[in-house]
Order: C-alpha cells, then sequence, then structure tokens
C-alpha cells in the first residue's frame, strides 16, 4: 500500500462489461505461503518457494520471521530463499509485531513464539484488533506461555514464551486450522509428544508441511470421526523447495463471476484443490454449476487442476454444515452466487463466520439487501431466496460497507458483475491482504473475448 492509499478509501464501482472468458492464474495460496515462511524460517540451510503469495498477509508474517532472525528475500524471477535460525532458534525481536489484518500470522506466530525464551508484542489493525485471540491464548498457556492481553482476548497483546515448554494433549473446541497450527508449531520446540484432537476435520497444510520438512507427526483416526495429530518435539528440519498452488479461496471470486455472467467460459489455472479446501466446487456444482477440472495433478505434494468454468443456471440447495470448515472462507462469494439461483439457498453452522476479518454474516445480508437480494440472517447463517438467474438490481448509488475485509469486497465486486447497475464497494485496499491482482485479473477476464 503506498502512504497515500493507507490514509484513504479506494471505493471503485463494480458492473459487468461482458462475459469472463480466456486463461487466467490465480496467485498462490495464502495458508500454504504463510507456511512456507514460518517452517522454511526454522530450517537451517536455503528454502526455495516458487508462486508465494505477495499479498499483505504473507508480507506480514516475512516481516515477523525476519524480526526472529531469519533472512528472507525475494529475487528479481519471483522465487524467495529463506535461510532459517534452526528450530528453537528463533531470536527475541527488537519491536512490536505488526500482524496488519492477518489473523493467520498471528495465531500461528504466537504458536511459534509460546515456545521460545522471548517476549514479542503483536499489534493489527481495526480489524485484527477485534478478533478473537482466547482461542490459542488458552492451550498455549497451558504449555507455559504468558499473556498480557487487551480486554476480551485481543490485540495488542505481549507473549512471554517459555523453553522448555510443556507438551500438551489439546482438544479442539472450535474448527480452527488455526488454533490447531499455533499448537503444533508451539509444539515443534518442546520435548516430547504434543497432541491435538481435531473432532472435525480443517485445513491440514501445516501437518503436510511440517512433515515435508522432517518433523516426526502422526495423524490417526480418533473416535467419532475425529482425528489424533501426534508430533514429536525438538524436530530438525530440512530445507524444502516449495512449490505453492494456487488458491482455491481466490480462485472462488472468478468461478462464481463465470457462472452468474452470461455467455462466460473461462479457465482458471493451477487451482489447488486439497479435499479440506475445495468444497466451495462441490457445492456449486451441486447447484448445478459448470466446473470441470482439467489435467488433476500434483504441485508440492497438493493436488491440483485447471478449472474450466461455464455461465450456468444455479439452484438453491440446504448446504451441508459438515462441508464449513473446508469452505469456511468462501460462503461470502456462496452467498452472491445464491442470490441468482433458481429458489432458496439455505446455510447454518456458519457462527465462526462472525469473527472473522469482519461479521461476514451481519455484512454480507447488509451488503447483498443493499444490492436487492432477498436474504434474511439467523444465528448461525443466512437464508437467500435468488432471483433465478435475474442480475441483481445493483447498489442504490449507496456503497457497500466492507468493513475491512477483503473477501466481502471481492464477494460484493462479483455481485457487481451480476447486477444491472452494479455496486460500489465503498473501499478496495483490504484486497490487497490476500490478492492483489485480483482487479487487474478482472480486467483480463472481462477483456478476452
Ligand atoms: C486459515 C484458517 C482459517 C481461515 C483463514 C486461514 C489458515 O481460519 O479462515 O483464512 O491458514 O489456517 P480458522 O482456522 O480460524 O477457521
Amino acid at each position: 500500500m503506498n502512504p497515500a492509499d493507507s490514509s484513504s478509501p479506494r471505493p471503485r464501482r463494480f458492473a459487468a462489461t461482458g462475459p469472463l472468458t480466456g486463461r487466467i492464474r490465480v496467485p498462490g495460496d495464502k495458508s500454504i505461503s504463510h507456511r512456507s515462511l514460518m517452517l522454511g524460517a526454522l530450517a537451517v540451510g536455503e528454502t526455495r518457494v516458487t508462486g508465494l503469495l505477495e499479498g499483505e498477509d504473507v508480507l506480514s508474517t516475512a516481516a515477523a520471521m525476519r524480526a526472529m532472525g531469519a533472512e528472507i528475500e525475494r529475487r528479481d524471477d519471483g522465487e524467495w530463499r529463506i535461510h532459517g535460525v534452526g528450530v528453537g532458534g528463533l531470536m527475541q525481536p527488537a519491536g512490536a509485531l505488526d500482524m496488519g489484518n492477518s489473523g493467520t500470522s498471528t495465531r500461528l506466530l504466537m504458536g511459534l513464539v509460546a515456545s521460545h525464551a522471548l517476549t514479542a508484542t503483536f499489534v493489527g489493525d481495526a480489524s485484527l484488533s477485534k478478533r478473537p485471540m482466547g482461542r490459542v491464548i488458552e492451550p498455549l498457556s497451558r504449555m507455559g506461555a504468558a499473556f498480557t492481553a487487551s480486554p476480551g482476548g485481543r490485540l495488542p497483546l505481549t507473549l512471554r514464551g517459555i523453553s522448555p515448554a510443556v507438551p500438551i494433549e489439546y482438544r479442539l473446541p472450535v474448527a480452527s486450522a488455526q488454533v490447531k497450527s499455533a499448537v503444533l508449531l508451539a509444539g515443534l520446540n518442546t520435548p516430547g509428544i504434543t497432541t491435538v484432537i481435531e473432532p472435525v476435520p480443517t485445513r491440514d497444510h501445516s501437518e503436510r508441511m511440517l512433515r515435508g520438512f522432517g518433523a516426526e507427526l502422526t495423524v490417526e483416526p480418533g473416535e467419532d470421526g475425529a482425528r489424533v495429530i501426534r508430533l514429536t518435539g525438538e524436530a530438525e528440519f530440512r530445507p524444502q523447495t516449495i512449490v505453492v498452488p494456487g488458491d482455491p479461496s481466490s480462485a472462488a471470486f472468478f468461478a462464481v463471476a463465470a457462472l452468474l455472467v452470461p455467455g462466460s467460459d473461462l479457465v482458471i489455472e493451477n487451482v489447488g484443490l486439497n479435499p479440506t479446501r475445495a468444497a466451495l466446487f462441490d457445492v456449486l456444482r451441486a447447484m448445478g454449476g459448470s466446473i470441470e477440472e482439467l489435467e488433476r495433478r500434483d504441485v508440492g505434494g497438493e493436488p491440483v487442476a485447471d478449472l474450466r468454468v461455464r455461465h450456468s443456471l444455479l439452484t438453491g440447495i440446504d448446504v451441508d454444515p459438515a462441508v464449513v470448515p473446508s469452505m469456511v472462507d468462501e460462503f461470502p462469494v456462496l452467498f452472491v452466487a445464491a442470490a441468482l439461483a433458481r429458489g432458496r439457498t439455505v446455510t447454518t453452522g456458519l457462527e465462526e463466520l462472525r469473527v472473522k476479518e469482519s461479521d461476514r454474516i451481519a455484512v454480507m445480508r447488509a451488503a447483498l439487501e443493499l444490492a436487492g437480494a432477498s436474504v434474511t440472517e439467523t444465528e448461525d447463517g443466512l437464508i437467500i431466496d435468488g432471483t433465478g438467474g435475474e442480475p441483481l438490481r445493483g447498489g442504490n448509488n449507496q456503497p457497500v460497507a466492507t468493513h475491512l475485509d477483503h473477501r466481502i469486497a471481492m464477494s460484493m465486486a462479483v455481485a457487481g458483475l451480476a447486477s444491472a447497475n452494479g455496486v460500489e464497494v465503498d473501499d478496495t485496499r483490504p484486497i490487497a491482504t490476500s490478492f492483489p491482482v485480483f482487479e487487474s485479473l478482472l480486467e483480463t477476464a472481462m477483456s478476452a473475448a
């Protein structure tokens, strides 16, 4: 963000100028990018990463790892090189760690710091400073770390780590990959075995990558479909060469846009389809969306394909709450798809959406209503009665409030493309946290015909 941008919101009106066609390639996966920087920073030797997402959230992680001793540089050809400090080797940062808008950076780094004998203060923007950190403070305190947090367990907070920390067995009270990863990362520099029991499976990038770097980690089935993850501490890490696949959470916006805008036929290349992430595409197919997988392959230990998406008339459905963790970030844009479907879409089990970058249930209800959709808010989801394929009316010359939430901004941009009058988004700056090239890719896809 340049200095002028950081002080002034950047509003923009989104409207369709034509179908989405041709081929685009979305940037690297955000979750995998964060983890490659963090784990690379713990390996002695050079880790090389290509396809890293260069969004603000990931850059916050890079800055924090540098502040704790890792050498991280970007080469002119786009490859990132990391020289790590070794497991247990993180150093006292000189100042506060600025996490910007990034919950993933904050919670995973709190885990890493918890088992080092150093003190770190975490600060963030207005959105991040409202988000609950108690969910990581609780298990990390059991491991021996000490916290001074702002009221409600929020940022700014100061963490005093401990070494050696105490290994724990922790059953996740919320389905959260961030909490799971925080405990596992704390377990890396902790003697003995740290166990996380996950009643509902969440994204497993941490487990895959920890193993890749050489950690001893097992996953076994527990009771009632739970996953029991055991990590042996005091691991020695071998540097890795990592290829980051495209982010399915970014591809989601283009997939929905192509389904909704008449005449669209778009190929989205290199989309990560890890089963713990890809449920949106299954739900859209169940609604009648034409999404074809081309050339399924393996990239960096993750399943990947190109997706061919064609304009389709969607039908509303009841979304099974069991799939929520595998598409937790995709509900805002699913709501947009539902707003143009034939019939009713019912979503439940979405309580976690209320503590994301914004309260995504309330914010999307207000935003879609402004655009002319028929929406009812419940405690844990939205009920949406779609237009049956007709475009939404669009905004009434009133901008949608995005509340520093990138996914609200991009979802409502997609709603604008599927509307008669367009939709104005009050601030597009937050898009740069996860998908800096969103707007330019949109131009590419809309001008390819
Ligand atoms: C993430 C986990 C999810 C997701 C976030 C990224 C991760 O959060 O919403 O965008 O990389 O581990 P929760 O684990 O809190 O659901």
